[in-house]
């Protein structure tokens, strides 16, 4: 469900008693404070107390901006940061959080907040929803990747690094936030990379849109993309918005990734596992240390958006080996990142068959069977269970430069 006044948009998350609204418009972070006391008004005249858990790698000027509105509201802030790199997103950042709201004296009720990108919405996330079995969390998203996926859907979690390599968020939970606040303006600050990663994700959205009430997402996105790009406000809020719309509709129709082994829900439309779409492909790819964008080291690893979009890519083309797409679909994928500077192709990917074991250890592979996802066209994606080898070795080949 989607309410739209001037230039902000709220979109319900439809989840019962956990469902809660996410919030999207230019300047919510000054009213980060008067958002949170409608939710945990200070009792009995003492002020309220709130842990914020904040990105170590936004600017300052953002950090200053949510505590100066919290403490106008009323609440007394405690504060710890979160470097913003997945090797981070670890279990020794969670000890580390956890000691420091265990010494704060946090109790039950009182809520987290996370204000930053994915990395600290999951790690904090998680958490918050450990500590005493579970406190309330609120998502205050800096990135365009956290505001139309991570920070809605309540996944959170960390890594795991085994003796093969790292585990891209082998550990974690669901814990629903009770508000998610995006506001658009820190996105003029955010790097030209990072917005771009952001938009791999929404190109996914517009590939599996289509059963979630939003047909046109894809192409809509492309006829936005030089408003977008100017990072007009308007066109942030629609964009995320509809995004957030999307995921919303997914994740209310299954919640906990329970749908049936073929990935079909109750409703008859595709499971939450739909928005694994090119993930499968992506978490063998950014695993692979040392990848980079452009093939210069300095810009190495690959963010997630960036792994994303090639295992966009990689999806269509196995989609179409697998006849379920129209030959035309990959380049149409490509074209699309291609117009965001997103990389279409990587060097240095190992070879296929060291790709496929990457993927097979992912913890989405169920009785040693791998489960894609397949756009079957811009607007429809479907579930795959067991695909050929060659076919998913062509979509492998296809992002290889
Ligand atoms: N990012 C995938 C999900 O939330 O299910």
């Amino acid at each position: 469900m989607l309410a739209t006044a001037p230039l902000v948009s709220t979109v319900r998350v439809p989840l019962g008693e956990r469902g809660y609204d996410v919030r999207i418009g230019p300047g919510l972070l000054e009213r980060l404070g008067e958002a949170v006391a409608e939710m945990f008004p200070p009792v009995g005249g003492r002020p309220n107390r709130l842990f914020l858990v904040y990105d170590a790698g936004i600017p300052d000027e953002h950090v200053v901006a949510a505590s100066r509105s919290l403490a106008h509201a009323g609440f007394r802030v405690a504060a710890a940061s979160v470097q913003p790199h997945e090797p981070q997103k670890n279990l020794g950042t969670l000890a580390r959080l956890l000691v420091d709201i265990s010494e704060t004296r946090h109790e039950r009720g009182e809520p987290v907040v996370a204000l930053g990108g994915g990395v600290t919405g999951d790690v904090a996330g998680f958490m918050a929803a450990t500590y005493r079995r579970g406190v309330p969390l609120i998502q205050v998203p800096t990135t365009l990747l956290a505001m139309v996926d991570a920070s809605v859907g309540g996944k959170t979690g960390v890594n795991l690094l085994t003796e093969t390599g790292l585990q891209k968020n082998l550990v974690g939970a669901f814990h629903q936030p009770r508000l998610v606040l995006a506001d658009v303006r820190v996105l003029h600050s955010l790097p030209d990379r990072q917005f771009a990663a952001g938009l791999a994700e929404c190109f996914k959205h517009g590939l599996l849109s289509a059963d979630f009430g939003d047909a046109d997402l894809f192409s809509w996105t492309l006829s936005a993309l030089p408003r977008v790009l100017r990072r007009e406000d308007s066109v942030t809020v629609e964009l995320i918005a509809r995004n957030v719309a999307v995921k919303a509709a997914v994740v209310g129709g299954d919640e906990r990734e329970e749908a049936a082994a073929d990935g079909v829900a109750g409703s008859g439309k595709p499971g939450r596992a739909v928005l694994n779409l090119g993930h499968t492909f992506a978490h063998a790819i950014e695993t692979v240390p040392d990848l980079s964008p452009t093939g210069l080291r300095e810009d190495a690893p690959l963010l997630h958006g960036e792994a994303v979009g090639l295992g966009l890519v990689a999806a269509a083309t196995t989609s179409v080996a697998l006849g379920k797409a129209e030959p035309t679909i990959p380049e149409r994928v490509r074209q699309a990142l291609e117009a965001v500077r997103l990389p279409v192709r990587v060097r240095n990917l190992p070879a296929a068959g060291a790709v496929l074991d990457r993927m097979l250890e992912d913890k989405k592979v169920s009785a040693g069977r791998l489960r894609l996802v397949a756009p079957a066209s811009l607007g429809r994606s479907v579930i795959v269970v067991d695909p050929p080898e060659a076919a998913v070795t062509a979509g492998i080949d296809a992002v290889r430069s």
